[in-house]
């Protein structure tokens, strides 16, 4: 009995028949084929097996390239090397709305088809919030083969104005955001919010409005009220109002996970 598609194997200890392996190299989280997916016994490496459809002999893309597809999915989403391991099923739950949050992630993965409405994390500093989308895109792109992108809001500010000596125009870094199915905004609203900042978010957030992609966001900011440090007046009452048709809101709660597991000297 098996649940594993053909050519995964339970009998590998280091990917668990997954067939990839994920690690951690220079800025980046990095997947590979493992060694035990190395050689292809379906195919014999040709990449492609031969099919007999209505008697007409057809050839059809191998799994094993197919495996390959998706690990180039995975390493252009160009997920943070601290976040290589997280994955929706290792986060822990520690109160009911972890609970609800995470079983309603593993659903919404499972049925995911490109432009679905997206889904907004918030809540304060190490609840989590980056785990889950990283877990969701790693599920994605290596399980789904679905494209994404993931790209932290401050650092994306920084690379627009470094550009600005480089010739890497704005134009062309947020164009390029628009070609993954998923594009991962990750602390929103991190910054200056100077208003040429705010032009940047609209831009950016427009784009996918305007091509209808799905969006996964982040925030430590409040996204109840239209009160002073939240969201709303970080990005501007016209991004939020977008925010609101493409994405489901979702609050975090709980304790800074990374305080938690501190042990206390006395
Ligand atoms: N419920 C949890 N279960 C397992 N690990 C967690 C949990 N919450 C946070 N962490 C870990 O704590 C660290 C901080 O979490 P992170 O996702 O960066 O928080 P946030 O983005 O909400 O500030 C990460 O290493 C993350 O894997
Ligand atoms: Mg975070
Ligand atoms: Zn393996
Ligand atoms: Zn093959």
């Amino acid at each position: 009995m098996t649940s594993l598609p053909e050519g995964r194997s339970y009998s590998c200890p280091i990917c668990m028949g997954l067939g990839y392996v994920v690690q951690r190299q220079g800025e980046y989280a990095v997947a590979r084929v493992c060694d035990c997916s190395r050689h292809c016994e379906l195919c014999d490496d040709l990449g492609f097996v031969i099919e007999d459809v209505n008697g007409v002999p057809t050839s059809r893309k191998c799994q094993c390239r197919m495996l390959q597809d998706r690990i180039r999915l995975f390493n252009e989403a160009r997920l943070p090397a601290r976040y290589s391991d997280k994955t929706v099923e290792r986060y822990e739950v520690h109160t009911k709305q972890q609970g609800f949050v995470k079983s309603m992630l593993s659903r919404y993965r499972d049925a995911f088809s490109p432009n679905a409405k997206g889904i907004l994390l918030y809540g304060g500093t190490g609840v989590g919030k980056t785990h889950l989308v990283a877990g969701m895109v790693r599920y994605l792109t290596l399980e789904k083969g679905f494209s994404a992108r993931f790209v932290d809001f401050f650092a994306l500010i920084q690379q627009i104005k470094a550009g600005f000596s480089t010739q890497d125009s704005e134009a062309r870094i947020i164009a390029e955001l628009d070609r993954p199915d998923i594009l991962v905004i990750d602390e929103l609203g991190k910054g200056r919010a100077t208003e040429w900042e705010r032009t940047v978010v609209d831009s950016l957030i427009a784009q996918r409005y305007n091509s209808g992609k799905t969006l996964f966001i982040t925030t430590n900011y409040d996204v109840r009220e239209d009160k002073l440090g939240s969201l709303s007046e970080r990005v501007g009452p016209r991004v939020m109002s977008r925010l609101y048709e493409m994405c489901e809101f979702y609050a975090l709660d709980g304790d800074d996970y990374r305080k938690m597991r501190a042990t206390p000297i006395s």
